[in-house]
């Protein structure tokens, strides 16, 4: 398994310092924030990493420029995440992270690739449990059967960011994705969703509903740090250790 990082986004919620420097770069302590998730990915044990960046984030291929299992593809267009993830095309099985979503708490890619061995789901997707007037920001599961104790439920099905009345639970897409390779044809045939924007939650869909897709809740917190609110808020569980 590969890991593929999105880190392409504009970050125009976290404007203007994002005019120089990438939401990704930000420093967690004296850490860029993207060098937590590396490591999250190595710890899953996959074997190699592509960074997805857009040409103004060349800042991000500098400070990586010496890790030799770290690739680079651009995305030169804002088309969606979907859209993001296919110009990583690789042939193999992929760990998908969102660049500006960091997890502590626990290491959420390792106990994917975990659940993934001992179920032999074809997919999982990390899950969090979101207040309902939030469900809207996000990509919404259809769940089947429920495992509390193992914190997996199959998704039989995914919505992006649908209105709260017609959100089929609260359960939400959490920044990381362990998928087959199957999922790049997809993709690549994917019609613009929600926004208009080529949308992953859509290609994962598809596969949800023929079977197979696993949503595991991890244990940790996500931590969206595209914006200033949500950057504080990492910066302080980080140094608490929450
Ligand atoms: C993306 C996904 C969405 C997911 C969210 C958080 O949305 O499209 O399904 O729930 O990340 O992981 P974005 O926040 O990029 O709009």
């Amino acid at each position: 398994m590969k890991a593929i990082i999105t880190a392409a986004g504009l970050g125009t919620r976290f404007a203007p310092v994002t005019r120089v420097v990438p939401k990704e770069m930000l420093p967690i302590g004296s850490r860029p924030a993207l060098e937590l998730l590396v490591e999250e990915a190595r710890s899953a044990g996959v074997d190699g990493i592509t960074i997805v960046i857009s040409p103004e984030k060349e800042l991000i291929r500098a400070y990586f420029a010496d890790e030799k299992d770290i690739g680079f593809v651009y995305q030169n267009e804002q088309l969606g995440l979907g859209h993001a993830v296919l110009q990583a095309h690789i042939d193999d099985d992929v760990l998908v992270m969102l660049g500006d979503a960091i997890v502590t708490g626990c290491s959420a890619a390792a106990e994917m690739a975990d659940v993934r061995r001992r179920t032999g789901a074809a997919a999982v997707v990390g899950l969090e449990r979101v207040p309902r007037e939030r469900v809207s920001r996000y990509g919404i599961a259809r769940c089947g059967a429920i495992d509390e104790r193992a914190r997996t439920v199959e998704i039989l099905d995914l919505v992006e960011k649908p209105p709260v009345e017609e959100a089929p639970s609260d359960l939400a897409v959490a920044g990381r994705y362990i998928l087959p390779k199957g999922i790049f044809d997809l993709l690549a045939v994917q019609k613009p969703g929600r926004k208009g924007e080529i949308q992953l939650t859509d290609s994962i869909a598809s596969m949800a509903r023929e079977g197979g897709v696993l949503g595991y809740v991890y244990p940790g917190r996500r931590l969206d740090i595209g914006n200033p609110d949500g950057y504080y808020e990492a910066l302080t569980a980080m140094r608490s250790g929450r």
